[in-house]
């Protein structure tokens, strides 16, 4: 609480950037300004921030503008503050300090914005009574408990745009073409992107592949009189040696087996960079109004999710730890069989 007697709101962003980041700082920093009357403070680099004391308040004028701005206006760290045990400038544990400085700026709630790691930091700090909301972001839409982060849909039309392009040089070669997409634990970003984009071969770290299965179908294809096909793989799909990026490795893997004209691309930060698109800043905009809502009716110890049509909001202690993967009874990717795309596993119906 403020000496005027208002609350005071903190905000911080962690993890991966992913466009929408802003908006979602200026849909919880509008709501607390305008319809909460409170004081918002942003926090710089994520927890990081919290320990270093680098934070400022934030005016109206701070947060206009910046809805249609990729990135984040804060700054964000992938600072693990449970992880590393002392601080090494101060005796005390960084979670000690980042309450004492919480308490020092006079919080009643922090809103924390990022991915699995910082919901679980999130939980553990809320465990420690500090007031914390969570909020879910990352273009790899891997956090339980919400069908869908913001970063994910503009992070799969990037994906979706790429793929549009490969299949222009892909064609005009008669190659086959590899495009790695980013998502290190789930395979929703690589599904949703190998679909949309005509993708005939799509591997997810969720789905065991067999390197002679996508050989066979590839040739297959090529027999068939198909000018070209296209691979698109998650960046976190198992293989041998991790030494070697996972399009690199299906490259050469595939190159070996069928004597195949073989290129790889890698999309990687392009797909968290620019702009957010359409869907994402309505969605940051409704968990960031949303996020203020449960700071002034004092919710606090969750996250906000969408379920359904609807922004609530879940116990950050069950989402903690836990990852949303991509299941074999997932009704796209049935769908996605049925057409005929190969996950390099038998199952192509
Ligand atoms: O978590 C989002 C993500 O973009 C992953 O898809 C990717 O593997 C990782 O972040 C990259 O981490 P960094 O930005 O630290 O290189």
């Amino acid at each position: 609480m403020g000496k005027n007697g208002k609350k005071r709101i903190g905000i911080l962003t962690a993890g991966g950037d992913c466009p929408g980041l802003n908006a979602a700082i200026r849909g919880v920093g509008k709501a607390a300004l305008l319809e909460y009357g409170m004081e918002v403070f942003g926090v710089s680099s994520g927890y990081l921030g919290l320990i270093e004391k680098e934070y400022r308040q934030l005016s109206e004028d701070d947060l206009s503008g910046i809805i249609t701005l990729g990135g984040t206006i804060l700054g964000t760290s992938r600072e693990k503050p449970f992880r590393h045990g002392q601080y090494n400038k101060y005796v005390r544990s960084k979670p000690e300090i980042i309450k004492e400085n919480y308490e020092e700026l006079s919080l009643d709630a922090l809103v924390c914005i990022g991915g699995n790691g910082t919901m679980k930091t999130a939980a553990k700090l809320a465990e420690r009574g500090l007031n914390i909301i969570g909020m879910p972001k990352t273009i790899d839409n891997d956090v339980w408990g919400t069908d869908e982060t913001f970063g994910f849909d503009s992070a799969f039309n990037i994906a979706t745009e790429a793929i549009d392009r490969i299949h222009t040089t892909a064609n005009s070669h008669r190659r086959i073409m590899v495009v790695e997409v980013m998502g290190h634990h789930a395979g929703w970003l690589a599904l949703f992107s190998g679909i949309s984009g005509g993708g005939d071969v799509i591997l997810i770290p969720e789905i065991p592949y067999e390197l002679d299965c996508i050989a066979d179908y590839l040739l297959s294809r090529s027999k068939s009189g198909k000018p070209y096909s296209i691979v698109v793989v998650a960046e976190g799909i198992d293989r041998p040696t991790k030494n070697k990026g996972a399009g690199r490795y299906i490259a050469k893997q595939l190159q070996k087996r069928t004597g195949m004209v073989i290129r790889e691309t890698i999309l990687g930060y392009i797909q968290r960079g620019g702009t957010p698109s359409a869907r994402d800043r309505i969605l940051a905009t409704r968990f960031g109004a949303y996020a203020a809502f449960c700071a002034a009716e004092g919710k606090y110890g969750n996250m906000v999710a969408l379920q359904g049509s609807k922004v609530i909001d879940i116990p950050l202690a069950e989402v903690s730890g836990r990852l949303k993967l991509v299941t074999e009874d997932l009704p796209m990717l049935r769908k996605a069989r049925a057409i005929g795309t190969c996950f390099g596993d038998e199952k192509v119906i």
